[in-house]
């Protein structure tokens, strides 16, 4: 069965991002050396993100080579404009609700996990909806103070469970499910 899973680093505070869409806290964060998104995205089968998470990872082409990281697994990028692909890549430009689209997704990874990328508010559009399955986090030694948001909802503890916590170097790494 297919699990529609928000996986992302974020700081103390509650930030995936600094207000100009920097990540040098992530990258200067020590994982110890430990990979834990290869694991993660070996059981992905389809992913979504919103366009400005797609325009970072297209501005860092040395840092995410895209056909090779993400070969073979089609991706849906949320916007409301014409925004380049990458070549030899499976993207697919779409906009509005999350619902259909997430049909879409769960066809296509073939009972492999769907990977919600982020930002926030597009994670907050599928929890919305009932469509987000677990949190998956790994906060980073770091505080913002202000930034993107990583989930902008609000959820009460009875919506959200605990299942693991481990150490990945200097990151606490968290996995939650929601209900
Ligand atoms: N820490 C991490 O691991 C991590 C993970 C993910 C992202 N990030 C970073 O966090 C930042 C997230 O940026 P963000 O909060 O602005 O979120 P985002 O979801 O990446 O981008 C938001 C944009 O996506 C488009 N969009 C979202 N929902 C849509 C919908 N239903 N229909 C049509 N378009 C829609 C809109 O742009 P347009 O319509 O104008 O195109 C919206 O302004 C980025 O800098 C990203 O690189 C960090």
């Amino acid at each position: 069965v297919t699990r529609t899973r928000f996986y992302t680093a974020a700081t103390i505070d509650g930030f995936i991002a600094d207000p100009d869409d920097g990540l040098d806290w992530l990258m200067q964060s020590d994982s110890g050396g430990i990979d834990t998104f290869g694991p993660f995205f070996a059981d992905v089968g389809a992913f979504v993100m919103g366009s400005s998470t797609y325009e970072w990872m297209l501005a860092h082409a040395e840092m995410v080579n895209w056909t090779v990281a993400y070969a073979g697994i089609p991706c849906w990028v949320f916007t409301h404009r014409e925004l380049p692909g990458v070549p030899g890549a499976d993207i697919r430009f779409v906009r509005g609700e999350v619902r259909p689209v997430h049909e879409q997704m769960v066809a296509a990874a073939g009972g492999r996990d769907i990977w919600l990328v982020g930002g926030g508010e597009l994670a907050g559009a599928f929890v919305d909806e009932g469509l987000l399955d677990e949190l998956i986090l790994s906060v980073a030694p770091a505080t913002l103070g202000a930034g993107k948001p990583l989930l902008p909802r609000r959820l009460p503890p009875s919506r959200l469970t605990l299942r693991s916590v481990q150490q990945i170097g200097q990151f606490a790494h968290l996995t939650y499910t929601l209900t």
